[in-house]
Parts: C-alpha cells; structure tokens; sequence
C-alpha cells in the first residue's frame, strides 16, 4: 500500500487546490491513504444544507442563515459522478446526509443514479426520519441499503421542544416503515444531560423491539452546540453505566469494520442485540478515521472538525478530468488533520463547524 506524500499543508486547504502535475495518473497511486497511514472508504456526502428540524444542539434558532442556492448545490449529474470518481479512489460505503436528505427534491432519483453509476453496493442514509414513511419503500428499491435515524425522545412534547417544533409521530411512523422496507435501521441517540437522560433505557427497548441497534453520540462542540451549557454534555461512560448490568454484557468493544466510528456492547441476554456509543469527545477515534465528506457545495471535508475544504464542485465546473478530481482528493487529504481538538482550548475551529452544513 502506497503513502501518500504530504501534498498539501493545512493552509493551503481554503479552497482550490493545485492543478495536477502533467502526466500525473491519481488513479494509479492504489488506496486512499494518508500521510499518517489512515486509510479512506466511507464518503459522507450531503446531497442538501436544509432541514424541516432545526435541533438545539445543531441549528441556530430559524436556521442556518446561507443554505446554498440551487445552483450553489452539486446537481445530480454532479454528484453522481463524484461518488464514481471515489468509487475508482477505492470508498466502498457511502452515507448520505444533509442537512435532511429527504427534503432535497427528487432525492429517489438521485439514490438511484448514484447507486446505478457507481455500483456500489453499500449506499446507507442519515435521516431525521420525518419523510421516511413515504419514502423508505421507493428508496429501497432505488438500491439504498440502511438508514441510521436520530430519536432523542419518545416523549411528544420534549421531542418537539428539542427539534424546535418536530413531531414525533411522523418519525415513528417513518421509523416502522424503514423496518418494513427491509432496511438495517440504527437509531441515533444524542446523550443530552438534563434532557433525555431519563429515556436511554426505554429508548433501547423502544429499538431492540423495532429490531434496530441504538447508539448513543456523545454531543461534539460544533457550531450551536458549543454554544449550549456544559451540563448538557454527558461522557459515553456515563451512559453505560445508567443502562449498566440490566443490559449489557461488559464485552471489550468491537467496532464494526469499514463502517463508522460506533463502538457496540452486547445485550446481557446473550440475544446477540448491540447498543453503540460513539465516543467522539472523550475516547477519540481519530487513529483510525476513514471517513471524508463532501458538502451540499461540493466541497471536500477532510475532518468533521475542521471548516478547511476544498471545492471539487469548481474542479468539476471549470472542465477538469476525472483525474483531475481525483488529484484534488488526494491532494486534500495530504492535509488532513490528525484529530479534533474538542478538549483542547486552544484549538477552537470547530466552533465555526455548522453540522447540518456538513452532514456529521
Ligand atoms: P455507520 O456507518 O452506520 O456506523 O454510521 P456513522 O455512525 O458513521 O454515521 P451517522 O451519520 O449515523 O453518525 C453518527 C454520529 O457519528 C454523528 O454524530 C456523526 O457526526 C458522528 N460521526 C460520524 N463520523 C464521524 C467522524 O469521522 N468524526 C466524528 N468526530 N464524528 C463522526
Ligand atoms: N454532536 C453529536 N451529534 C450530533 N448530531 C448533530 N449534531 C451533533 C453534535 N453536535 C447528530 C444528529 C444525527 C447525526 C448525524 O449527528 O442527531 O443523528
Ligand atoms: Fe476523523 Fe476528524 Fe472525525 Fe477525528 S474528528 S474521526 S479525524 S473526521
């Protein structure tokens, strides 16, 4: 497996990358690696910046004040060809998000060219659940595989107060016909102290019987939600310890491999049902990190904690190749950061980190 040299240096990640050097085939080079050994097969792309949610912890009050004009956004000409040139760069599992996918227009049709031009099998969603109801069955037969869907609450009125309005009804509804549709359905907890703390139990049982893993996400410091009061941040630890032996079986954590940052506990029952904790401020797994992302915009993200991007959107717009495109990846990804710097005061980028304008 081949390293990729340090191309770019972190300053240099604020926009266009370089031309590629004549001659140069990025095709050629193997996996996506970089200069730290980590290697990249998970592309998170978000196919919209708009959400009909606005989460305390992850919209400003009324919304992000610049969602993309349409034309700002990768059309689906665009999009499908990025997931292709990532395709050929070795990513094998694509995660689309938003924002919430589900509002961008037309979004069937896009699963179903992304998955239909790339070959990819393995095309999951991160969706707030509200328009799952209609469209888990036309998505799964567009060839989307999984659905990961966020539930803080199961409580109507706190579920609406922490989605600014959401009602939770829809996203049960959305939920059951996920399960129907034949989808691997995760189900996404953010850990909210003082907020939903008295619900982890009943939220696992809730999705153990759907026949779904839940996961608890420790809350990053990103964007709005550095902005919250600390007491609502609450360590993996901790909720492990509330769902504690009723639950659990304390078995060294697995992870699932090629797949996201989630580390699964087995039920105590021996039923062989998980629960995952995504420990992303306290246990970091940045080590292993083999995911990038791509905005609504087009831009390459090469860490969720950083704003530095690169616009592969005007690669594709100003007549690059392929090749082109692919050289602007892994020119990127030379710079990669090693790591959030959540703990760290003085590295505070990720304040400035709007999540629903990356995607998590
Ligand atoms: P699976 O492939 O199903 O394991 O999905 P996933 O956990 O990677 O994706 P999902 O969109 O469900 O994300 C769950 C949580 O993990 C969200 O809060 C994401 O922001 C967070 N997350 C996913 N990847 C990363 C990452 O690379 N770094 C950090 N810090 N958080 C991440
Ligand atoms: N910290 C942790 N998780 C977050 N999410 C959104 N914002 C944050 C944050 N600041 C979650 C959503 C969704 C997933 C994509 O990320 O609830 O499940
Ligand atoms: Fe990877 Fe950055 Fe997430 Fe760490 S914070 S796991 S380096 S994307």
């Amino acid at each position: 497996m081949l390293r990729l040299p340090v191309l770019a240096t972190r300053d240099d990640l604020s926009g266009r990358p370089p031309p590629r050097p004549v001659g140069l085939d990025p095709f050629a080079w193997g996996a996506l690696v970089d200069p730290d050994g980590r290697r990249y097969e998970y592309l998170r792309l978000s196919v919209t910046d708009r959400c009909d949610l606005a989460c305390v912890y992850c919209m400003p009050p009324g919304g992000e004040q610049h969602h993309a004009l349409r034309r700002e956004l990768l059309d689906f000409d665009e999009a499908a060809r990025l997931v292709s040139v990532f395709a050929s760069l070795g990513i094998r599992r694509v995660r689309l998000t938003g924002g919430e996918p589900l509002v961008r227009r037309d979004v069937v049709r896009l699963v179903e060219l992304l998955t239909r031009r790339s070959g990819l099998r393995d095309v999951v969603m991160t969706t707030n659940g509200t328009r799952l109801a209609e469209l888990a069955l036309p998505l799964r037969r567009a060839g989307l595989t999984g659905v990961n869907v966020s539930l803080d609450s199961l409580d109507p009125d706190r579920f609406r107060r922490i989605t600014r309005g959401g009602e939770l009804a829809r996203v049960l509804a959305g939920l059951h016909a996920a399960v129907d549709a034949g989808f691997e359905v995760r189900i996404n907890v953010v850990a909210l102290g003082g907020q939903n703390e008295d619900e982890w139990g009943r939220l696992v049982d809730f999705a153990w019987d759907l026949g779904a893993t839940p996961r608890f996400i420790e809350l990053m410091p990103l964007g709005e939600a550095s902005r919250l009061p600390a007491t609502w941040f609450v360590p993996a630890a901790r909720v492990v310890e509330v769902l504690g032996s009723r639950l659990l079986r304390e078995v060294p954590g697995r992870y699932d491999p090629g797949r996201g940052p989630a580390r699964y506990l087995e039920a105590a029952d021996g039923s062989g049902r998980r629960v995952g904790f995504i420990t992303a401020v306290t246990d970091t797994f940045c080590d292993r990190c083999n995911r990038v992302r791509v905005t609504a915009r087009g831009e390459l993200r090469p860490c969720l904690a950083s704003a530095r991007a690169v616009d592969l959107r005007n690669v594709m717009r100003t007549g690059g190749s392929d090749a082109d495109v692919a050289w602007a990846v892994r020119w990127a990804l030379g710079a990669k950061d090693r790591g959030h710097g959540f703990l760290d005061p003085a590295r505070h980028e990720h304040v400035e980190v709007g999540m629903s304008l990356v995607g998590g």
